[in-house]
């Protein structure tokens, strides 16, 4: 895809595009006045401007990896009622995070081995201020997702972004090949955002096997609930056994929540106890506690089984029904799909969105398609059809 590519300054995140002009590199430099215009309004802009989006106000977003099912009962109905204390600061927190390892199986990594935070995105930052000085490195594939870029310039650090294979997965030889001695940490992001390639376990076994043990590898896990396919890596079995190896989860996809603002670090007691020390105090909010909390009773957890099975029924149909539109698609572990138009990425973009369907192009890395409900998937497959017969 990309060449190597080192950076010390900041790109945009998931919400927006990468941001390599001038005005985020002013507002990356330091030393230089920011801008009048507020970093939201640049944002935005760019956005709109790189995509040369149009959307109308009934256009659907379908752009973020979001889930598409709104929040189930047991969680609008437990922020409702914890509404009435929010004059008090959170409590809860050493609950959420010791159902959160039950949940997970993972209570043999030792007590406190679950650690939240606002958004499993802030928690990146938190893994790159804990590990890093300024000018040690952060590494991680290219493409993927974009905030890692952000998290090595919170602590000072390089950021190392190492080309994927053709095929959107991590290129884990070259990722070796490329530690240095100021390698802190490296953050494996599987299944891939954007490509959905995930990691085979045994690769990642050979790969460890060649990372030193003061470097952290981090798994993000955060669609890892999406990838069904034999011999994905499993990432609580590598925490276990290796030192040095975290699993970092969110609360914005399988369970839906990204508004909420939920994530967590699964690892050793020693390396989340190193995260809690510079963690925001209260980060973590009393409905964001709760909503957790209500997540994970035996009944919520079913309703979002079958919302997991209708997701994947969906990915199926619509990989199948693009590649016989004649589309090349990256097979997808995840709950998007990056299609393959090169150069016409944006334009498709543009295409769908004057359509009412909203997706993010990465240049000529493809366009992704965030997988919703049934209804809004048959009008992007019906976008997807009209493109091709215009492009014929
Ligand atoms: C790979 C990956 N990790 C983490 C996140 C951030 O999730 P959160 O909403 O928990 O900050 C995203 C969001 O899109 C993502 O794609």
């Amino acid at each position: 895809m990309t060449d190597l590519l080192v950076s010390d300054t900041t790109t945009d995140t998931e919400t927006g595009t990468t941001a390599t002009g001038t005005a985020a590199e002013a507002l990356a430099a330091p030393g230089t006045t920011a801008p009048a215009v507020p970093f939201r309004s640049i944002h935005s802009h760019l956005t709109q401007r790189a995509l040369r989006l149009q959307p109308t106000s009934t256009a659907v977003r379908a752009a973020y990896n979001e889930a598409p099912f709104t929040p189930i009962p047991a969680v609008t109905e437990a922020i409702a009622s914890a509404a009435a204390g929010l004059n008090l600061y959170p409590e809860g927190i050493g609950t959420l995070e010791a159902k959160l390892a039950a949940h997970h199986g993972v209570e043999d990594l030792g007590e406190g081995c679950v650690v939240v935070s606002p958004g499993s995105g802030f928690m990146l930052h938190n893994l790159a201020i804990a590990t890093c000085d300024p000018g040690d490195e952060v590494m991680f594939g290219w493409r993927s997702f974009d905030a890692y870029f952000n998290a090595a310039a919170t602590a000072g650090a390089k950021a190392v972004a190492v080309p994927v294979l053709d095929s959107g997965a991590l290129q884990l030889e070259a990722m070796a090949e490329a530690i240095t001695d100021r390698t802190r940490l490296i953050v494996l992001c599987t299944p891939n955002n954007p490509s959905g390639a995930p990691l085979m376990h045994a690769d990642v076994l050979d790969f460890l096997a060649k990372v030193p043990s003061n470097v952290l590898v981090v798994l993000d896990d955060a669609y890892g609930e999406y990838a069904t396919a034999e011999g994905v890596v499993d990432g609580f079995a590598l925490a276990a056994q290796f030192p040095n190896v975290a699993v970092l989860k969110t609360f914005s996809k399988f369970f839906g929540l990204a508004g909420l603002r939920l994530g967590y670090l699964i690892a050793r007691p020693e390396i989340t106890t190193g995260i809690r020390r510079i963690s925001l105090l209260s980060g973590v909010s009393t409905l964001a506690v709760q909503a957790g909390l209500a997540c994970l009773e035996p009944a919520s957890v079913a309703e979002y089984e079958e919302r997991r099975r209708v997701t994947l029924a969906e990915r199926t149909r619509i990989e199948s029904t693009l590649v016989d539109q004649g589309f090349t698609i990256y097979p997808s572990q995840a709950n998007f799909i990056l299609i393959d138009l090169g150069e016409k990425s944006d334009d498709f973009a543009a295409f769908s969105a004057a359509n009412g369907v909203i997706i993010r192009s990465y240049g000529e890395d493809g366009a992704r398609y965030s997988i919703m409900l049934p209804e809004v998937n048959d009008l992007f497959l019906e976008i997807t059809e009209k493109w091709q017969v215009e492009q014929a």
